[in-house]
């Protein structure tokens, strides 16, 4: 069978379940079909973790709390070719489906789904599941214009894979988490949707795969996104109110360091990914900066129940 897309991963060497301890590594839709029915038929309840592997601190605290809401902890590497606006960049995406294995089995995550692009977009699909407008506007939907199409699209079918009672999304991708809320309303999905907070390394830049591709200068000036949005949380912890003034602050910040190119500072709400002016409710200061040829992104949450200062 081939594929509407041409697949990187199916060059690779795949770990067999030998190598991965108790851990049951899917490449079928068939076989896992056939264990999470199993598992369903017994009653058991089914946490899923949809990743594209390279996996770090960020993705493993996902899985770590998949195990705590669930009997079952089934967990998805698929490097979605439909989500990248560019080519190249599908082409480095980093791959060690060996390395994620064995990290994955100590985790105690169940079941690895390991599908072939044949599986996902066999010849001939020719379905997609796009947002017209709410949070898919703007933004990341903006910079990667069929990004959350492709993002909505996998998750989808993944959700009709696996079936599972709860699925887990990092607050690191916030415009992503609100994406995917908004398509498991809209269409119905019988998944309870959680979010994990961001995962940090010790001078506070979030866990992502793109770090490693940061030069060591580049590295230590990426600090700077983390101070930015701290400089926003306390102000905001000080009565700030106004989005245009905590947007500035933030920018000023982030020219602390001169490597940094900003791509966008805003303000907005958490659910809906409307701009705000005056903060209120669950708000999102969301960031994508470039280092290098490296694009970063991060976010502060809050959640505003204090009144205005000086109301407006
Ligand atoms: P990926 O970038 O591999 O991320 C998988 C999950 O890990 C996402 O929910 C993401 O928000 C979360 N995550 C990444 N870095 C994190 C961090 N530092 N702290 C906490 N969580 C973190 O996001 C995707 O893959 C894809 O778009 C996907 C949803 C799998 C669809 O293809």
């Amino acid at each position: 069978m081939s594929s509407v897309f041409r697949d990187p991963t199916d060059m690779q060497e795949l770990p067999s379940p030998s190598d991965s301890g108790e851990m049951t590594v899917a490449r079928t839709d068939t076989l896992l079909r056939a264990q999470t029915h199993a598992w369903r038929e017994h009653g058991l309840r089914i946490s899923f973790v949809p990743t594209m592997g390279a996996l770090h601190e960020g993705h493993l605290a996902l899985v770590r709390r998949a195990r705590e809401v669930a009997d079952r902890v089934v967990v998805s590497i698929f490097v979605n070719p439909a989500q990248f606006d560019d080519d190249r960049d599908l082409v480095a995406y980093p791959r060690n489906p060996q390395r994620d294995a064995t990290l994955l089995s100590a985790v105690g995550c169940h079941l690895l789904f390991l599908p072939p692009a044949e599986t996902l977009y066999p010849e001939g699909h020719c379905t997609w599941v796009g947002l017209d407008g709410g949070p898919s506007t703007g933004l990341e939907g903006e910079h990667r214009p069929s990004h959350f199409r492709g993002v909505a699209t996998v998750v989808a079918k993944l959700f009709n894979l696996v079936q599972p009672d709860i699925a887990i999304f990092g607050e690191k991708d916030a415009q992503q988490l609100a994406v995917i809320r908004q398509m498991v309303r809209d269409l119905h999905f019988p998944v309870e949707i959680l979010s994990h907070p961001t995962i940090r390394e010790e001078d506070g830049l979030a866990h992502s795969s793109r770090n490693a591709r940061l030069d060591t200068q580049e590295r230590r000036a990426a600090a700077v996104i983390h101070r930015a949005l701290t400089r926003a949380g306390e102000l905001i912890e000080q009565g700030e109110r106004s989005a245009e003034t905590i947007r500035q602050a933030v920018r000023q910040a982030l020219h602390g360091d001169r490597r940094v190119r900003i791509d966008y500072v805003d303000v907005v709400d958490a659910d809906s990914y409307e701009p705000l002016e005056r903060l209120r409710g669950r708000v999102v200061v969301p960031v994508a900066v470039r280092l290098g040829d490296t694009r970063l992104i991060d976010n502060l949450r809050v959640e505003i129940d204090s009144p205005e200062k000086g109301g407006s």
